[in-house]
């Protein structure tokens, strides 16, 4: 059948915006084949939409995954994988060094009835000991938010395949430009695509690559609980991806420019980044990141958390504000924002400090940012 918008079959170069909430059907037998999952049809937004399906498509490949999930958040998707797989009674073991939001999430997990240990991403090597009969999930990210810690993906999917438990990595931090969980082991890939694969802080996604038996069970999920992402949005990110690997290469190169500096610097401390000979991550992070080492890093500026608001204050090219994997550079104190969904004693259970601060590089020329981290750090 001729495409009504072509007719001539000029295929148009951006994926059309297809708004429809429903489709006419075009006779009953095409109904029951895509009822019956024989064709893959369009029927009703919250089951699919073409817009959205282009990109689930991008995203798949760029994960190597054999099929790709879209939401309307990094966090529904998050919790489609949780309450997908997950029952009363299984066993999830999470990392402190996840995004601040999933322990909101865990709470309401606990109250179905999921029974959850929380370790630190230094727990990593042990995580052996802490897997039970019932455990059915790890849930992981590498690098890690906020301390940019690096946990071995290769040594956990050895773990997790041998006690068939379910390893999900949430890859927002490195992106798939230099790191793809799937080919390191990983069941099942997560990402925040509000960050870098959108780029642009101009909309809101979540993305899951997984194999097709589990893109079936997630889909359901989806289509039962409606986060179905808007047309608009899916346009969006598809344009956001096809500079995300320039993007992401620059973000790196700024990110490892940065760290070069602010290692040195007297009034810097803890300084994570992957990409430093020196950084606990550094030999693992060699071997399952590639083309760089990601543009997220976290260090301490002077003692006080006074002083890290000084220095953010007196920022003028770097931006104060929250989210990452932007055009532009952020800069944020976790303890005031990306982890005021933890109560306080929590929040620095892990190696955070009130002090700590954490740097998304952005695409900005690497000479500007140097210049202004210094003069920012010469008011503090
Ligand atoms: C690593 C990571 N995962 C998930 C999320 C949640 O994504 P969203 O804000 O798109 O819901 C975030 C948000 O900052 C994040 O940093």
């Amino acid at each position: 059948m001729k495409d009504p918008l072509t007719p001539y079959g000029n295929r148009p170069m951006v994926t059309p915006i297809v708004h429809a909430v429903n489709y006419e059907y075009s006779s009953f037998e095409v109904l029951r084949q895509i009822t019956d999952g024989e064709i893959d049809g369009y029927t009703y937004h919250r089951d699919d939409n073409p817009t959205v399906r282009a990109v689930e498509h991008t995203i798949a490949t760029l994960e190597q995954g054999e099929d790709c999930i879209i939401a309307t958040s990094g966090m529904a998707a998050c919790t489609m994988v949780f309450f997908t797989f997950l029952k009363s009674g299984d066993h999830l073991i999470l990392f402190h060094d996840i995004y601040g939001a999933n322990y909101k999430v865990s709470l309401i997990l606990e109250k179905m009835g999921v029974h959850i240990t929380w370790l630190d991403a230094n727990e990593s090597s042990q995580i052996e000991s802490h897997i039970r009969d019932n455990t059915r999930m790890i849930f992981l990210e590498s690098p890690s938010n906020p301390l940019i810690k690096t946990i071995d993906i290769v040594k956990m999917a050895e773990i997790t395949r041998k006690k068939n438990v379910l390893l999900v990595v949430d890859n927002t931090f490195a992106t798939p430009y230099h790191q793809k969980p799937l080919s390191l082991g990983a069941d099942i890939v997560i990402h925040s695509a509000t960050k870098a694969l959108g780029g642009h802080n101009d909309l809101m996604a979540g993305a899951i690559i997984t194999k097709k038996e589990f893109y079936d069970l997630l889909w359901f999920t989806r289509q039962a609980i409606g986060t179905t992402l808007d047309a608009y949005s899916a346009s969006l990110l598809e344009r956001g991806l096809k500079t995300f690997a320039l993007r992401a290469e620059k973000m790196s190169i700024n990110a490892q420019v940065m760290a070069e500096y602010l290692k040195k610097h007297p009034k810097i401390k803890n300084l994570r980044y992957p990409g430093l000979p020196d950084d606990a991550g550094h030999e693992i992070s060699k071997t399952q990141m590639q083309n760089g080492f990601g543009g997220m890093l976290a260090f301490e500026v002077g003692e006080t958390i006074e002083e890290a608001k000084t220095f953010i204050s007196s920022l003028k090219t770097i931006i104060h504000a929250v989210s990452l994997g932007a055009t532009e550079s952020l800069i944020c104190i976790p303890f005031l924002t990306t982890m005021l969904y933890l109560p306080e004693d929590r929040r620095t259970l892990f190696g955070v400090r009130k002090n700590t601060i954490r740097l998304s590089a952005g695409i900005d020329p690497a000479t500007e940012l140097i210049s202004d981290l210094k003069q920012a750090l010469e008011k503090v």
